[in-house]
């Protein structure tokens, strides 16, 4: 595969069923065999911006599990692009280090480390795109249904950064997703545009909608976010005012097929765009997507790091 994964468009489609092979094989070993030498003697930079739980205990894990280490920089550590330009830092960590995973706001940033860095660079989440939340949101729909073929997906909340890995990932593997957002909230049109041209190859069936009733009827997973992502914080009021019908409860489910599950990325908002109803309750499997991240991510590594 491409040295990089800055965003689900880096992959081809078998590659991305490799990869999902992959996590599920080192998944079912991870018991008998949790440490492997994919990445010995390896180390990782991981550049965070913006907090995280899962993207970071996930990753240090991962590269732990694999052999090797993370060296951990923090929002106040680098100034990327302030203290120090992309490039700059991209070629420095390059000359120490055999990875660089990145949570950034601009997406730019994942894009200027990519392009200026020897080694490879993984994005944790940009304002744009969450390509490792995507890897282990299909490895989590197909765990649950046991293949992809037929999946019906529904985004109901925010066209934002899951929303856009998401998209490009039913796009390259041939799945159905229904996005529904309020009106203002659709997903940039260049993404739509993309996915919407991946998907006339795939057979691929996308939706962008207005009504989360509509949107879920029939589906077999109900995927929400929050709605306010990091870095829109103030714009949290506003927002939590427009995307009140698009919370996730019991009645919006009843909509849904019988046996919908409900994802989210996490961290969630009780009462916002899910309530404690829906999250804490039967059909959800938001802690079975959070375990996948280390899978998907261990793979990731594998692949890029080492000898898979
Ligand atoms: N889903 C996710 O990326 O969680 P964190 O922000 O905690 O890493
Ligand atoms: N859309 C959210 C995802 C968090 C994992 C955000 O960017 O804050």
């Amino acid at each position: 595969m491409d040295k990089n994964l800055t965003e689900i468009t880096d992959l081809t489609r078998a590659e991305f069923e490799r990869l999902l092979e992959l996590s599920a094989q080192l998944k079912s070993e991870l018991k008998k065999k949790p440490r492997l030498d994919n990445a010995e003697g390896k180390v990782a930079a991981l550049i965070f911006e913006k907090p995280s739980l899962r993207t970071r205990v996930t990753f240090e894990v991962a590269m732990r599990q694999l052999g090797g280490s993370a060296i951990y920089l923090g929002p106040s550590d680098i100034g990327l692009g302030t203290r120090e330009s992309v490039p700059d830092v991209a070629r420095n960590l390059a000359r120490w280090v055999d990875c660089i995973i990145a949570r950034v706001f601009e997406h730019e940033k994942i894009t200027g480390l990519a392009g200026n860095a020897s080694v490879p660079v993984v994005n944790a989440l940009s304002d744009a795109a969450h390509p490792c939340q995507a890897l282990a949101d299909i490895l989590t729909v197909k765990d649950h249904r046991g293949k992809l073929d037929g999946a019906i997906i529904a985004w109901v909340g925010d066209g934002n950064n899951v929303c856009n890995s998401l998209m490009y990932s039913c796009a390259l593997l041939g799945l159905e997703l229904r996005v529904a957002t309020p009106r203002g909230f659709e997903p940039a049109k260049e993404v739509t545009d993309r996915a919407t041209a991946m998907a006339q190859e795939s057979g691929a069936k996308l939706a962008f909608g207005n009504d989360p009733a509509a949107a879920v009827r029939g589906a077999e997973f109900v995927y929400t976010d929050v709605w306010a992502s990091m870095g829109q914080e103030d714009q949290a009021a506003h927002k939590a005012r427009m995307f009140r019908p698009f919370q996730v409860n019991a009645e919006l489910m009843e909509q849904a097929g019988p046996d919908a599950k409900v994802l989210h990325c996490l961290p969630a908002h009780r009462g916002e765009e899910i309530t404690a109803e829906v999250i804490d309750g039967p059909r959800s499997i938001v802690l079975d997507q959070a375990e996948n991240r280390l899978h998907a991510q261990r793979a990731l590594l594998a692949t890029l790091l080492g000898r898979r």
